[in-house]
């Protein structure tokens, strides 16, 4: 790029330092911890971008078949974001998918405004074996003023309250897609030079459903309205989706990214015999939820949004249908209209 390109450049810091001057009373907490974030990413990628040549050389284990004794790549990106986080003042408490515990840190007398951050380090880890992308999920929270050093209860907060939340993918090219409730905005890390640069500003997931994304393996344990909203989206003759194309990666990150970018709807619904989903509510779906949100999508449970729910548990499970807002609605009306006819509940309106 010219010398006189670079002028206009937008990097993550600089960007988040001007979001930062128009909040003068804020005195750059918040900005830092995005800033770190990003910086722990990178290390991150720094190890997955070499998976194979580590794996190896017996540094670390396969994700897909854990040997005794090694570590796998989500338990290193586990480490990398603990170690980049918890020695900063404004880190409240840390939780992750792949801890059953969440780390409290005390106050000591530090700053009063301190957060929560919640995160999967590596997403889609099983997938790095065979170089497909994965990607790492967090969200931050305000731990409560005055609370010297965070219970549980303060960890367990709805997605409505994050103060952010965002992801980063490792694929193609490494991209920190994060919201502050002012938008979606994409950064592409140029290796060249170590930086994010803005590259996607004010990301809207585009009216078009053109991708409709499940492990379409689990059909027979998908509950009845969910089989028809599938059956409905991939072989029925809505003009709205004769377009639309199976695609399913596996990594829920690379999945949701390409819908935000791409249209198109996510869905890992509940098993009807367990009633249980797969994915995490804090780690998972509640940060890609407040992206959903802020980009013009929507993102439920079949039942309720999952921005509403209150987690009871840090690895609470959840189902999750996420993306096009008119498809997740139309699932959504299935569900009612499927739960009214068994005199379930009584006819109102679906989650929107
Ligand atoms: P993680 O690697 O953090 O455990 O997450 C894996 C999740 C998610 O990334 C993906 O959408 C889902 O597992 C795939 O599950 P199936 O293999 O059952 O389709
Ligand atoms: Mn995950
Ligand atoms: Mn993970």
């Amino acid at each position: 790029m010219p010398a006189r390109e670079w002028d206009k450049v937008d990097t993550l810091e600089s960007y988040v330092s001007r979001e930062q001057r128009m909040h003068p009373q804020s005195r750059g907490v918040f900005s830092d911890l995005l800033r770190r974030i990003g910086v722990a990413s990178k290390v991150i990628v720094s190890k997955v971008n070499k998976a194979g040549l580590l794996t190896d050389k017996g540094i670390f284990g396969r994700s897909g078949r854990p040997e005794p004794g090694r570590r796998t790549f989500h338990l290193l990106a586990n480490d990398i974001m603990r170690s980049t986080l918890s020695w900063m003042p404004a880190v409240a408490g840390i939780a992750s998918r792949d801890e059953e515990e969440m780390t409290s840190f005390p106050a000591n007398g530090a700053i009063s405004s301190r957060y929560i951050v919640v995160y999967d380090a590596l997403d889609g880890s099983s997938n790095i074996d065979v170089n497909i992308s994965a990607g790492t999920i967090f969200a931050i929270y305000r731990c409560p003023i005055g609370v010297e050093q965070p219970e549980l209860e303060d960890y367990l907060q709805p997605g409505y309250k994050a103060a952010a939340a965002g992801y980063v993918i490792y694929g193609s090219s490494t991209m920190f897609v994060f919201t502050t409730g002012q938008g979606v905005h994409g950064f592409t890390l140029d290796p060249d030079i170590g930086e994010y640069i803005l590259s996607h500003e004010n990301i809207l997931i585009p009216d078009d459903c053109t991708c409709f994304s499940a492990n379409e393996s689990h059909y027979a344990r998908w509950d009845e309205p969910t089989k028809r909203f599938a059956d409905h989206m991939r072989f029925g003759d809505d003009p709205r989706y004769t377009g639309t194309s199976s695609r399913y990666i596996g990594s829920l990150v690379a999945d949701f990214h390409r819908n935000l970018l791409y249209g198109g709807v996510f869905l890992y619904p509940a098993d009807c015999e367990t009633g249980e989903g797969k994915l995490r509510l804090l780690f998972e779906c509640a940060p890609l939820a407040m992206i959903a949100d802020q980009a013009g999508g929507l993102a439920t449970t079949g039942r309720e949004r999952i921005l509403d729910i209150r987690p009871t548990a840090l690895q609470q499970r959840v189902p999750l249908i996420i993306g096009n807002r008119e498809a997740v609605e139309l699932h959504g009306r299935m569900i009612r209209d499927h739960d009214i006819a068994l005199g379930l509940r009584r006819p109102s309106r679906p989650p929107s």
